[in-house]
């Protein structure tokens, strides 16, 4: 409450909001509905709005109110947003995983109960809470109307909806709507800041694992280190973005998301809640990078063995589904048109052949990886894909997935951020060198006790 008080929607009407002209302008929808536009954004313009499309709708002293807020009840001041997110690969982040019979596999071997059976351990698949606890805190869940209970509020005793799946706040939530999403994802209810989503804790939140290592590694450059000592003197509340008057090194939005432009006025890049258009690899290892996927649902991708993903385990890229190189490069000049907004052409490409480098190594020191994983699966030391057995389940399994999923990430997120301590002894190069050997070691003894 002291939050949305305090916030631009409870201080703003959509029709003063409206006046604004140019790229100041925050409501993108081209009409707000007249019941909208005269008041501030208060509870019912939220919690109100399509009731017809909530499944979770409820009576409350004669309104039908709903307690999930989704992209779509934003949509009517900021169509563009809504528009734009659903073209990002967050907006399907729950049916990315659950869809996915591979990664419902890998899922089930990281967070799935272990139990001694006959001396041997046997794995159950995660139950629903323990999902919602793991992997889906950021991914999103699955968020259904169960009924309603009696509930003890402020107000006295109401019949309020529960839900399972619910409270969740991932990227890819699916709503009782049947939208997807939740953008207090970044913008934390009830304050829905630009300040907030324009910080990099914010990202932070999911983004900072070993196998997602962006956070840490931005933390650990000189953007980074500038951002932490200098943001002070910084405005988060300006639109558009003023590089150099604003702020004067970048944060995540900076390069991924914000509109900013030049102290004279011109547009260095536009505002994007897709993302991925100023994007034109996927680093993260699946098992190898690759080129964006072209659609935010990667579950319909199919590699040369049927599998649904973007690389086969010796490298080659599923034949469709994976942008081309023309559309690589609009993306690439998209993000590099953001450095060159700081840096000189010169730096920007200097820095880029090294990016590119680390993606190539780091994918050939997967392959080596894979190669020994598969010599192990063939003189059946452990069971893989041949046998119709999982490749995630087995101990030395685990040391390969940590050569694609932690080592060869920090190495390419290390040089695509320039955190390199992130790239060489801390989950890089070191590890990536020191793993191998292990793999073939264990080979090696293994051949040979047979
Ligand atoms: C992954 C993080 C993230 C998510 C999720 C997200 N946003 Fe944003 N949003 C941002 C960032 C970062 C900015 C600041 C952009 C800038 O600086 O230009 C922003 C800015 C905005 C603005 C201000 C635009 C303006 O004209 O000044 C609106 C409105 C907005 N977001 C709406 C939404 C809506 C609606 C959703 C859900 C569909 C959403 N956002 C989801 C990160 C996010
Ligand atoms: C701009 C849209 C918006 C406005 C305005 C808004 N809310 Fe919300 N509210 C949300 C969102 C988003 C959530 C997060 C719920 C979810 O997970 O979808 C939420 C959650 C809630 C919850 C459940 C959270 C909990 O901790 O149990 C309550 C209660 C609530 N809002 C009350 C209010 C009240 C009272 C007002 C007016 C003072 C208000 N809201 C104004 C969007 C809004
Ligand atoms: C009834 C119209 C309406 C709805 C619905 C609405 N907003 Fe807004 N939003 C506004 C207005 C008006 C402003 C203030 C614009 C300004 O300051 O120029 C605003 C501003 C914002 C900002 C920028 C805040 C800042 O710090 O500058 C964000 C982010 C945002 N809204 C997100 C959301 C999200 C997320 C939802 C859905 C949960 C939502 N809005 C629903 C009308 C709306
Ligand atoms: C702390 C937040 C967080 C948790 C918990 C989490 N992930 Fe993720 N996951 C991410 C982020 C962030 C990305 C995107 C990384 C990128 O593109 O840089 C991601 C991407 C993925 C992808 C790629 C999906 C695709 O096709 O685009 C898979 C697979 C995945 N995660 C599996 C899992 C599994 C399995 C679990 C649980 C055992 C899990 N994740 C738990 C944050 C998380
Ligand atoms: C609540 C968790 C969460 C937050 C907060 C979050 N992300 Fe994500 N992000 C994810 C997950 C999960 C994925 C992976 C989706 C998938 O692969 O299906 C992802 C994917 C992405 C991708 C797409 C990567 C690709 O290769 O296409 C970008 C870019 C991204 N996030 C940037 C950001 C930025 C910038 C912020 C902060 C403004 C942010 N994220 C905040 C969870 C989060
Ligand atoms: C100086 C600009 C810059 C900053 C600051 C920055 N990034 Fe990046 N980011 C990049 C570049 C360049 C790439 C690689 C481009 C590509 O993958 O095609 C990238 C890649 C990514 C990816 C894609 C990973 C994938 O799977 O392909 C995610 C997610 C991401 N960054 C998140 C973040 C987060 C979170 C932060 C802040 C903690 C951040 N970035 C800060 C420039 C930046
Ligand atoms: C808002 C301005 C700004 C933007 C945008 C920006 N940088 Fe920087 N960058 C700086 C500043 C300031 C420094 C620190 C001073 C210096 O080293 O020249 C820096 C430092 C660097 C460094 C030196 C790192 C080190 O360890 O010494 C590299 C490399 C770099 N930037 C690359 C990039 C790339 C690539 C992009 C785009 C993806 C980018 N920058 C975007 C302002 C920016």
């Amino acid at each position: 409450m002291a939050d949305w008080e305090k916030s631009r929607h409870g201080l703003t009407t959509p029709r003063d909001a409206k006046q604004i002209k140019g790229l100041g302008l925050k409501v993108s929808a081209p009409e707000i509905p007249a019941e909208l536009a005269a008041n501030s954004v208060g509870c019912a313009e939220c919690h109100l709005a399509n009731p017809e499309q909530h499944a979770d709708s409820f009576e409350h002293n004669g309104y039908r109110v709903h307690t999930v807020v989704t992209p779509t009840d934003c949509a009517g001041c900021h169509s563009q947003e809504v528009d734009q997110y659903r073209l990002n690969l967050m907006s399907a982040a729950y049916g990315n995983l659950m869809n996915n019979a591979v990664y419902r596999d890998l899922m089930k071997s990281i967070n799935g109960d272990q139990k001694l059976v006959k001396g041997r351990l046997e794995t159950t698949d995660a139950d629903d809470l323990t999902r919602a606890d793991s992997c889906l805190s950021c991914h999103g869940t699955k968020v259904e109307m169960t009924g309603l209970g009696n509930r003890e509020t402020e107000f006295g005793a109401m019949m309020l909806p529960q839900f399972t799946g619910w409270p969740n706040n991932g990227v890819g939530r699916e709503n009782p709507d049947g939208s997807k999403g939740s953008c207090a994802a970044c913008h934390t209810r009830h304050q829905f800041s630009m300040e907030l989503a324009r910080k990099p804790d914010t990202c932070g939140q999911c983004h900072s694992g070993p196998d997602v290592p962006a956070y840490k590694v931005y933390k650990a450059s000189k953007h980074g280190n500038q951002y932490a000592s200098l943001n002070g003197d910084w405005n988060f509340q300006t639109v558009p973005w003023v590089v150099g008057r604003d702020f004067n090194t970048p944060t995540c939005a900076v390069c991924h998301v914000s509109l900013i432009t030049s102290t004279e006025g011109s547009v260095i890049a536009r505002r994007s809640h897709q993302m991925t258009d100023r994007l034109p690899w996927r680093i993260f290892g699946l098992i190898y990078s690759h080129p964006q996927p072209k659609e935010p649902d990667t579950s319909r991708l199919k590699n040369a063995a049927g599998l649904p993903l973007p690389t086969d385990f010796n490298g080659g890229l599923a034949a469709t589904g994976l942008i081309d190189t023309g559309e690589q490069d609009r993306r690439r000049a998209t993000m590099q048109n953001v450095c060159l907004g700081c840096h000189s052409r010169n730096w920007v490409d200097g820095h880029w052949s090294r990016f590119e480098r680390a993606i190539a190594t780091a994918d050939a020191m997967t392959h080596t990886a894979t190669e020994v994983m598969q010599q192990i699966w063939s003189h059946k030391l452990a069971k893989g894909p041949a046998q119709q057995a999982s490749p995630f389940d087995e101990a030395v399994e685990k040391t390969w997935i940590e050569q694609w999923l932690f080592f060869g990430n920090s190495v390419r997120y290390s040089a695509a951020m320039m955190g390199a301590d992130y790239g060489v002894f801390d989950n890089g190069r070191w590890y990536q060198s020191k793993n191998l050997l292990e793999l073939k070691s264990w080979l090696d003894l293994h051949q040979r006790r047979k």
